[in-house]
């Protein structure tokens, strides 16, 4: 079960990298959830049927102007029910695609359509919204560009969504069951086999000097990806869709949770020796998870790339104003929790097990018919999340971004999904300015679905 990406390509010596198809620039009008068969795992090894937006991993890139909207119609093609989330996007609530709380899941046969202002630039991505913890492990997800009306100086736009999958290397198929109570109850669905863009192996080729823009998403269900930069030196420039006030010069590790993205802005420096993007493992041994091999040189720029223009309504919010809650994460493995409230019963921590929940958020397990906070309209919030388990968990809150409250008052990036590591309290704001019902939950997708999940109304 744990078979990492070495074992899982142990015996094909000589593998090597597969160059990817550039996605295409339009997206069809039509985003159709559907199964195909695509070769996720290295050649040699069967191709895997997947559950797929328009027969592809990742789904067709969706690519809009600042602006713009997005206008999709969702066919469902599949034999379950199914919904598309737009993550990251401060979407009108209606079309946020949670299934049970902002639309009813479409049926097999049954269409949605999709239709939304799109306020800000940035990396965002959609996937599924129902029974997100298989449908997603499946292969549901696409990546979501907004361009800036004057695109940053690079030479390229590179995406590179970052995923895993946990296969059965004898059959190709995805391992089952999806809802383990070890995976639930644990770190969540780890992938045995590691891959950008939907393949196992993805090349770039590049030039010495060169400029790149790379978007990174971390499409996986639970898997904290740390990553370096290796013959390159480069900027993050934007986090989780927003543009950072000035571009910070990576240095050491990046950790990118499980739905977090990140834009780069990188120089190629290497001049003949490896260039690309390194994965840790296991915490001590690097390897290359995006080669970039060198193909020439050009003069390279000797600026610092300038600041992406802001997204509009991003002022940090007014805490002084601002109403507190508590949000305790408690539960899981090696930690536990005493009982909690489960569909309106409280229950002790076996009979929640029973139930398939793992975890609470503040004593309550999953949804509750009340919100976890009911919020006005422009009101400020601040959530100071307590993480009890043992385990770390990326929290996301749908519909808006939060800033993080470091200890000295000054605020961090905004960001719609954050890392809590145990026994590090996190304390996040935000100014409640859209309308609806809007979850909040773990990303690592086994969790939300044995516990982790809540909601926040703005009324
Ligand atoms: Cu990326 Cu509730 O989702
Ligand atoms: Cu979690």
């Amino acid at each position: 079960m744990d078979l990492h990406r070495r074992a899982f390509c142990a015996g094909l010596a000589g593998a090597t990298g597969l160059a990817l198809a550039r996605p295409a620039l339009a997206a069809p009008d039509v985003l159709t959830a559907q199964k195909a068969t695509v070769q996720l795992a290295p050649d040699g090894y069967p191709a895997t049927e997947v559950w797929s937006y328009g027969g592809t991993i990742p789904g067709p890139l969706i690519r809009v102007p600042q602006g713009g909207s997005v206008t999709r119609r969702l066919v469902n093609d599949l034999d379950v029910p199914t919904s598309v989330h737009w993550h990251g996007i401060r979407i009108a609530n209606a079309m946020d695609g949670v299934a049970g709380l902002t639309q009813d899941a479409v049926p097999p046969g049954g269409t949605f359509d999709y239709d939304f202002a799109v306020p800000d630039v940035g990396t965002y991505w959609y996937h599924a919204h129902t029974s997100s913890m298989e449908q997603v492990a499946r292969g549901l997800s696409g990546v979501l560009i907004v361009d800036e009306a004057t695109p940053p100086d690079v030479d390229r736009d590179e995406v590179l969504m970052l995923d895993d999958w946990l296969l059965d290397p004898e059959t190709g198929l995805f391992a089952e069951p999806f809802a383990h109570p070890m995976m639930m109850s644990h770190g969540g669905r780890t992938g045995n086999l590691i891959g950008v863009n939907g393949q196992y192996a993805h090349a770039m080729q590049a030039e010495t000097g060169e400029r790149l823009r790379l978007r990174l998403i971390n499409a996986a269900n639970a898997r904290i990806f740390g990553l370096k930069l290796e013959g390159m030196t480069g900027w993050t420039v934007a986090l989780d869709g927003m543009p950072l006030d000035a571009p910070e010069p990576v240095s050491g590790e990046i950790v990118l949770a499980s739905a977090q993205r990140i834009d780069l802005i990188v120089d190629i420096t290497a001049t003949d020796g490896p260039a690309g993007l390194l994965m840790s493992l296991d915490g001590d041994a690097w390897e290359a998870l995006v080669e970039v091999t060198l193909t020439g040189t050009r003069a390279a720029r000797d600026t610092a790339p300038a600041p992406l223009p802001a997204n509009p309504n991003t002022a940090r919010p007014d805490l002084a104003n601002a109403r507190t809650f508590d949000m305790v994460m408690e539960g899981g493995a090696m930690a536990g929790m005493d009982s909690a409230t489960y569909q309106g019963e409280r229950l002790g921590f076996r009979a929640l097990i029973a139930q398939g929940q793992f975890w609470a958020l503040s004593g309550q397990a999953g949804l509750s018919d009340t919100p976890f906070a009911a919020l006005k309209r422009g009101e400020v919030a601040r959530v100071r999340l307590t993480n009890r388990t043992a385990f770390p968990h990326a929290m996301h809150l749908h519909g808006m971004h939060f800033r993080e409250v470091r200890a000295d008052g000054t605020m961090g990036p905004l960001r719609d999904t954050i890392l809590s590591v145990p026994n590090a309290p996190l304390d996040i704001a935000f100014t409640a300015d859209n309308p609806g019902k809007w979850l909040m939950h773990c990303h690592m997708l086994a969790h939300a679905a044995s516990g982790m999940n809540t909601w926040i109304d703005v009324a």
